[in-house]
């Protein structure tokens, strides 16, 4: 293969794609990869800041509460209807809530829950349908070490992310031979407003760059490489799995 074709099983131009969470943080990094790469995207997020960064990087903006459910239930549509059509879906939005185990509101659960697993599930089900109809797709859900691990006073996100690993696997085993690929991607510890109770905090940060082999915080632009492989024909035959992008965390 020449370079040029080579990098042409990279290539994302003229997809379409929603990526939720795509306001901030790692989404926002995932939703710039996609139109750099020359896709059409649409960001969905909770606040009106959706729409000045959709201006900045060139997207379309869709404001969603998808802890609402009949919220989350419509999001494809929408999208559908402002890309005219559907061949990526990136399941980013995500929310922290911290307590101890034994005080956790159960409001907080059923938040967390809704934004971290039911919407994935929703916005999976609904995207899965427009590409099995047309025979390819990619849906890229954000997993976390805390799919591994069980963390420290964030049960209901501990929780969340252990499912969405598991539904991960669920829906590639059902869609792989039908052309639309299922996976995931592993953040390790990111430096983002999610984390920001951790940055810089004298009892936590040292122990957490203590354990990450590549000796930093991860950065939202360490995710580009990996949503565009996963988004792109490069990784056609990859179903069902969840790729650490966490500095070797895991591996430790
Ligand atoms: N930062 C990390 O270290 C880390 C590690 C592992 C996994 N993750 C996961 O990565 C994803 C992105 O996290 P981040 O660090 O960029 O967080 P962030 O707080 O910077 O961004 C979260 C995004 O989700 C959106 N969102 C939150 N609640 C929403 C709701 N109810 N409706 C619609 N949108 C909503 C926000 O608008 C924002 O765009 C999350 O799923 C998170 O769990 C992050």
């Amino acid at each position: 293969m020449s370079p040029s074709s080579i990098y042409d099983l990279f290539s994302v131009r003229g997809r379409r794609a929603l990526v939720t969470g795509g306001s901030a943080g790692l989404g926002r990094a995932m939703a710039e990869a996609l139109v750099e790469g020359g896709a059409r995207v649409a960001i969905a997020a909770r606040s009106d800041r959706v729409l000045s960064v959709a201006k900045e990087i060139g997207a379309v903006a869709l404001q969603v509460d998808l802890a609402d459910r009949q919220q989350a239930l419509a999001l494809v549509d929408r999208a559908v209807e402002a890309l005219g059509g559907l061949d990526i879906l990136v399941n980013d939005a995500g929310a922290q809530v911290r307590h101890p185990a034994e005080e956790f509101p159960l409001e907080d659960w059923d938040h967390v829950l809704a934004v971290n697993l039911d919407a994935v599930w929703i916005l999976a089900q609904a995207a899965g349908r427009v590409m099995l109809a047309q025979e390819h797709g990619k849906i890229i859900n954000v997993a976390s070490l805390m799919s591994v691990f069980g963390g420290i006073t964030i049960p209901a996100y501990a929780a969340s992310k252990g499912g969405v690993a598991q539904l991960t696997k669920a829906l590639a085993n059902e869609w792989a031979r039908h052309g639309v690929n299922v996976n995931a991607i592993i953040p390790g510890y990111m430096d983002t407003q999610l984390t920001e109770a951790l940055v810089g905090n004298p009892d936590r940060e040292p122990l957490i760059l203590s354990r990450i082999p590549a000796g930093r915080w991860g950065r939202p632009a360490d995710m580009k490489g990996t949503v565009l492989f996963l988004a792109s024909a490069a990784s056609d035959y990859v179903h069902g799995t969840l790729i650490p992008v966490d500095g070797g965390y895991l591996g430790r």
